[in-house]
């Protein structure tokens, strides 16, 4: 029996969820604020006073103390696909003929399209009504745990709401949907952001996704994170229809976006999506699309889903935003690895969720393709999350004075002589010591993507440079030594210092794969160094290893292997490599290697992909292979253990043949992705 106390907590509890309820996701109030406080006040007195009833569903459990040192890593019980893109009415009919032809014939079809709002995605795990896990998408098979970010946010229900009469159990349920910011939230903190000269959000989406990777839940708490939810998934029932999903989720207490529009076909769908498109600029939030889905989940159960995206599910891409504007100049920027390339500084504009002062232009090829000048008038465009680019000039109102652009002959920043590498159109400064390439470096090495670190942007690291703290990398992790220095540096308060060194310390818990990408070896992006690290596993298998090795590794070119087996030919580097060895930095990958998901066919099997696949890109199968386990390689060697044969499947197979590998085609590969457990 609860005892009295429970009762009257117990009742608060119920009493501030429904209130927070109504304030935060109806947003109808129906109480004073005073009211509300007190009713607040009142439960943390009982559970100051009886601690041992304080449960983490409680309202006052929502923002923890604790730092999130490591996201860990979470399975998702059922992948989160991402959705196959279409731009016109034609791809939609497309879609809708794929539809009907895969259900059996005759069967009526209703569509639901949303918004597709521009965010970033999250799963969150009800058990027996509370909420158990957050986490992002991750690559789609694993995300990071966010749990603790997430709770903090009030129209996220930590218990669902009780509603009558509903004809499912739901005791263990899956809520997706995108957490974002609104345009306005973005603006304001961005605002706050660059008075504290910290480094400004490129877009709200980016601003919602970083906040959910913050490591105090306690500063997530206080930005302004929203979310809409739109999928609803429950092993245990048989739910009905996508729209009674979204109804029921807003019985459970989520936010659900009322901007949906049930279909009868998809003459009615297109309708929709013009409509949407029309709306997009009234809107709060930014929406890149919109999202068609079936409505029976019956039907999307027979339809099914190939590699990463449903059969049943498509987005409809809007069209992207476009601006015009006038180009204040054409200035020559140095890169890290010293190109030189043109950029357009603009007369800013707002444009798809941020102001824009400027825009790449590439190359000078580009420039003299499109007649592009200092002084005229041109069409900015913003297409999803990609750099602004000029799209066209409007001629009629050019300058008649205005010249064509002219290349340098000399670097702009040190006036040594630029290099134009033959075949290539980029021009090099060449000068190692070129300190606009040096200062580039640097913000790659700290950059969010790299190492991360927080406070060490373009403008201290200009400073620093110059001041001649930072000459290489090691350096960064050296400066801890110098700390009355830097305080001593105008405008640098005590405060900034120490967070900046903190931040330092933490940069050294970046993985393996981070720490290479960092080390802005060229063509070593983001991706290929997670490809590297994870085959090489360390930064001495990785230097041992010849061309032919690296080319072994799935997408490893010839030119990616030349670029890593330059860098590690210099002695410069290995000497840099191995000071940031000593100070702490990740060189080798900490966990084992992933243990498969169970023995099945593909367990430690090395596969090779060749020829056209029909059913797949090559970028799905690859990654249906991986997370099962197998293993790709580009090249096919006598260790292969099979070969996958799509159409007109060239020299691979004929190679194949001869050193007597196993071959199997498409079909086959279908086959043993939907029962991986037979041999
Ligand atoms: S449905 C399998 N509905 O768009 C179904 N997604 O590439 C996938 N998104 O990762 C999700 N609004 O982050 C769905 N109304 C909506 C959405 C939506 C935005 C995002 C989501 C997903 C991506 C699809």
């Amino acid at each position: 029996m609860p005892s009295e106390i429970e009762k009257k907590i117990e009742s608060l509890r119920e009493q501030i969820r429904e209130h927070d309820y109504k304030y935060y996701v109806l947003t109808e109030p129906t109480i004073s604020d005073e009211e509300y406080d007190k009713l607040v006040k009142d439960l943390e007195k009982l559970e100051a006073e009886h601690p041992e009833l304080i449960t983490p569903d409680s309202p006052t459990q929502r923002v923890g103390k604790d730092l999130t040192k490591d996201f860990k890593p979470v399975k998702h019980k059922i992948p989160m696909l991402s959705l196959a893109n279409t731009y016109n009415e034609e791809e939609l009919y497309d879609f809708d003929r794929r539809i009907k032809e895969a259900l059996p014939e005759g069967e009526k079809v209703e569509y639901i399209v949303e918004f597709k709002i521009d965010g970033a995605s999250v799963s969150l795990n009800y058990v027996n009504g509370l909420l158990k896990t957050a986490a992002t998408r991750g690559d789609g098979i694993v995300g990071e745990e966010i749990t603790n970010n997430v709770r903090t946010i009030r129209t996220i229900p930590l218990r669902l709401k009780k509603a009558n009469n509903l004809p499912y159990k739901l005791n263990d349920i899956e809520v997706r949907g995108e957490i974002f910011m609104n345009i306005k939230d973005f603006e304001r903190l961005n605002e706050e952001r660059e008075k504290n000269g910290e480094k400004l959000f490129a877009n709200p989406r980016n601003s919602a996704a970083g906040t959910l990777k913050l490591q105090d839940p306690q500063v997530v708490a206080k930005r302004p994170l929203n979310n809409f939810m739109y999928m609803l998934i429950s092993p245990g029932d048989e739910l009905r229809s996508q729209q009674e999903n979204l109804e029921l989720l807003k019985k459970l207490g989520f936010k659900v976006n009322d901007n949906y529009r049930k279909c009868a076909g998809m003459d009615e769908v297109i309708k929709v999506c013009e409509e949407f498109e029309a709306m997009r600029d009234s809107l709060e939030y930014e929406i890149d699309g919109a999202v068609i889905k079936v409505n029976s989940i019956k039907q999307q159960n027979i339809l099914g889903s190939i590699a990463k995206s449903p059969r049943w599910a498509v987005a409809f891409k809007f069209k992207a935003k476009q601006a015009f504007t006038t180009i204040k100049e054409i200035v020559w920027q140095v890169g890290r690895t010293g190109s030189v390339t043109p950029v357009a500084e603009l007369e800013p504009v707002f444009l798809a969720g941020s102001t824009i002062s400027r825009a790449t232009l590439h190359n000078i090829d580009e420039i003299k393709r499109k007649d592009i000048r200092e002084g005229d008038k041109v069409v900015i465009e913003k297409g999803g999350d990609v750099i602004p680019k000029i799209v066209a000039v409007v001629l009629s109102e050019r300058n008649k004075e205005s010249k064509p652009v002219e290349p340098p002959d000399v670097c702009p920043v040190c006036a040594s002589p630029l290099f134009n590498p033959p075949d290539e159109v980029a021009l090099y400064c060449e000068n190692p010591e070129c300190p606009a390439q040096i200062k580039r470096r640097f913000e790659h090495f700290s950059s969010r993507t790299a190492m991360d670190i927080e406070g060490l942007g373009e403008a201290l690291i200009d400073l620093l440079v110059e001041k001649g703290l930072l000459k290489t990398y090691a350096d960064i992790y050296h400066l801890k030594e110098k700390r009355d220095e830097l305080i001593n540096i105008e405008r640098l308060g005590e405060k900034s210092v120490d967070n900046l060194l903190n931040a330092i310390e933490e940069s050294k818990k970046k993985p393996f794969d981070k720490v290479l990408f960092a080390l802005g070896i060229r063509y070593v992006g983001e991706g290929v160094a997670k490809k590297l690290a994870e085959h090489f596993r360390s930064i001495d298998e990785l230097m041992k290893a010849s061309e032919e090795e690296l080319m072994e590794v799935y997408e490893i070119g010839e030119s990616i292997a030349k670029s890593v087996k330059l860098f590690f030919g210099k002695k410069e580097n290995l000497e840099i490599i191995k000071l940031l060895e000593k100070a702490g930095l990740n060189f080798k990958l900490e966990k084992p290697k992933e243990s498969t998901p169970g023995d099945n066919f593909f367990s430690g099997k090395t596969f090779v992909l060749t020829g056209k696949l029909n059913n797949f890109t090559r970028e799905d199968a690859k990654d249906k292979i991986t997370a099962l386990g197998g293993i790709i390689t580009s090249s096919v060697s006598k260790n292969t253990d099979y070969v996958v044969a799509g159409e007109k499947a060239g020299s691979k197979l004929v190679k194949a043949k001869k050193l007597g590998v196993n071959v199997i085609d498409e079909n086959e590969l279908i086959k043993l992705f939907n029962n991986p457990s037979k041999e």
